[in-house]
């Protein structure tokens, strides 16, 4: 297990980010039911023989909907106001399997081989190194565990670029969302084998996206200005979609894959 100091203060915009719009997130139904959540869940299946850890847990929406099905859960999160609500929730739902602590998905917290799953949920976009995110996944899973992983991905390099500027305007900790091809190749240097993956549509309302990051009337603007300067075929290639002239939405795959050690 390294050292918690280095990445404690790198993830610092993640953290206040989070922190700061916690009530939003528990409250969105984006996450709380989001299309992702069952494909992810039917491909971690999980069992009351699994150890499971969330990683980037967030409000807990992955945590909760496993907690039913495994012997035990653990969330784990940078951000403690939205821990708070995690655990406010699974105290509702009577989830005494499932606990919630702070840390970091690139210096997990726990010993080699100590879970059978581990997932993580619209969170690795966020990371600023996925490569030792994935190195710690193998390294707590015991062999023979999976990970399960759904994020946004980008569907070529050049949407990628132009994509991390945008979300990045949006929400200040956004790192990168990277494409398909990306994933495979820092997966398998882990020691991951790719066994399946799929994308999952998502339809973004410009109007609900931006409130939920709290953006200023100023930042709705920039990032108005920085859809409106694409070419007709870049915008539908960044999947932006305008009615009457103005942005509305975007749409984004969500790769669901399942990673095993095997
Ligand atoms: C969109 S939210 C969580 C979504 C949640 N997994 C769900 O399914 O609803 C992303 C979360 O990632 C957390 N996060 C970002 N970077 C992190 C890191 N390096 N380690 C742990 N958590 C991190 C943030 O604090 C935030 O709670």
């Amino acid at each position: 297990m390294p050292n918690n100091t280095n990445s404690d203060n790198a993830n610092s915009a993640s953290r206040e980010y989070f922190n700061a719009n916690a009530r939003k997130y528990a409250a969105s139904e984006v996450h709380r039911h989001g299309p992702s959540l069952p494909v992810l869940l039917a491909y971690a299946a999980p069992t009351p023989q699994d150890r499971a850890l969330d990683v980037a847990t967030g409000t807990g929406n992955t945590a909760h909907a496993l907690s039913p099905q495994v012997g035990k859960v653990v969330g784990l999160d940078l951000a403690e106001g939205m821990l708070a609500h995690a655990r406010q929730r699974a105290q509702d739902d009577g989830q005494t399997n499932a606990s919630f602590m702070v840390g970091s998905a690139e210096e997990i917290p726990f010993p080699d081989a100590s879970f059978t799953l581990v997932t993580s949920r619209h969170a690795p976009h966020h990371f600023l190194h996925l490569d030792r995110f994935l190195a710690e996944a193998f390294r707590v899973l015991k062999g023979g565990g999976r990970l399960v992983i759904a994020d946004q991905i980008s569907p070529t390099p050049a949407v990628q670029l132009w994509m991390d500027k945008y979300q990045t305007m949006r929400d200040p900790s956004h790192h990168t969302q990277r494409t398909v091809e990306a994933w495979q190749e820092l997966a398998q240097a882990a020691g991951f084998v790719w066994t399946q993956h799929t994308l999952v549509p998502y339809r973004l309302d410009f109007a609900w996206w931006t409130a939920q990051s709290g953006c200023t009337p100023e930042t709705v603007e920039r990032l108005r200005a920085h859809a409106d300067a694409l070419s007709e075929a870049e915008q539908q290639a960044a999947g932006l979609e305008y009615g009457g002239g103005e942005l509305v939405a975007h749409h984004e795959q969500m790769m669901v894959v399942r990673l095993e050690k095997r």
